[in-house]
């Protein structure tokens, strides 16, 4: 299994352009069901109101940063790639939400450069598994959030079956090739419990989506009768329940999705 990243490698393939662009279009193709599926649990289970100032960490293609801004909140998304800044700000653009989104290159281990303590929401959506570094990520994130602010993230389950399997992978490829970059990981919830508690949340809750979804990686999906039937499981599951609340299944999510506060110990 591989659980340590390597701390120069990870950021520099990201910061590349090229990366993480050609595979990051969770919008599009057939997955697009299991990647909604995040943004309704936020929807189901996070108050959001257009008051709210939101910080997107690790916004991708903006789809968490424009989903709030929609709702009329202040968004600032991140990330360390200005590749996909670039590419956010224009699908902001598309949806009409010139001036509502302010964009910034910058890495989640590091936001000293943004107001502080003064965020209601921050969003860390499908970046967990490719941080290094997760409790300094957690530190300064945790210090960018205001007292009564909410802190939303995701991360790929190691008690999942898609998570199981993706160790298997990453494991075979550094057996061939040992000096090939790792840009991923697993948790488990006990991990990332741990994590928290370290770096001053508290986890409130947690749903699990896509525990027959065997694999979430679009750019693995081609039109061959393997990839149906793992696709067709996925789709079965996600129409009789789109996600889990708590408990085993939430854990054996594909994602599991968490929504935890800040503890009044504050960061370390
Ligand atoms: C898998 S994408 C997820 C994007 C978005 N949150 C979503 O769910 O659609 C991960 C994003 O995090 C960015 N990223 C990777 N490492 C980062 C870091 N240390 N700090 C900030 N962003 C980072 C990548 O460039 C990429 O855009």
């Amino acid at each position: 299994m591989v659980d340590e990243l390597d701390p120069k490698a990870v950021p520099d393939y990201f910061s590349n352009p090229g990366t993480v662009e050609r595979w990051w279009s969770p919008d599009q193709g057939p997955l697009a069901f299991h990647y909604d599926a995040e943004l309704a649990i936020l929807d189901d289970h996070l108050k959001v109101d257009p008051a709210q100032h939101v910080l997107d960490v690790g916004t991708g293609r903006g789809r968490f940063a424009i989903h709030m801004a929609k709702q009329g909140c202040r968004v600032v998304a991140v990330d360390i790639s200005r590749e996909m800044l670039g590419l956010a700000q224009e699908a902001a653009h598309e949806a009409g939400l010139d001036g509502q989104i302010r964009f910034h290159e910058s890495s989640a281990d590091d936001l000293s450069d943004l107001e502080q303590g003064k965020f209601d929401l921050v969003l860390c959506m499908e970046l967990f598994d490719h941080l290094p570094d997760l409790g300094r990520a957690l530190a300064s994130m945790r210090a960018v959030i205001g007292p009564e602010g909410r802190f939303a993230f995701t991360y790929v389950a190691s008690e999942s079956v898609y998570g199981r399997l993706g160790n298997i992978y990453r494991w075979l490829k550094s057996w061939r090739k040992s000096d090939r970059v790792m840009i991923s990981r697993t948790y488990s919830l006990a991990e990332v419990e741990r994590q928290l508690a370290a770096n001053g949340f508290e986890l409130d809750d947690h749903f699990g989506v896509g525990v027959l979804c065997l694999n979430a990686q679009t750019r693995l999906f081609q039109d061959n009768l393997l990839f149906r039937s793992t696709l067709a499981l996925a789709r079965a599951e996600a129409r009789r329940w789109p996600y889990h609340r708590g408990g085993r299944l939430a854990r054996m999510g594909a994602h599991v999705v968490g929504i935890a506060r800040p503890t009044t110990r504050g960061s370390r």
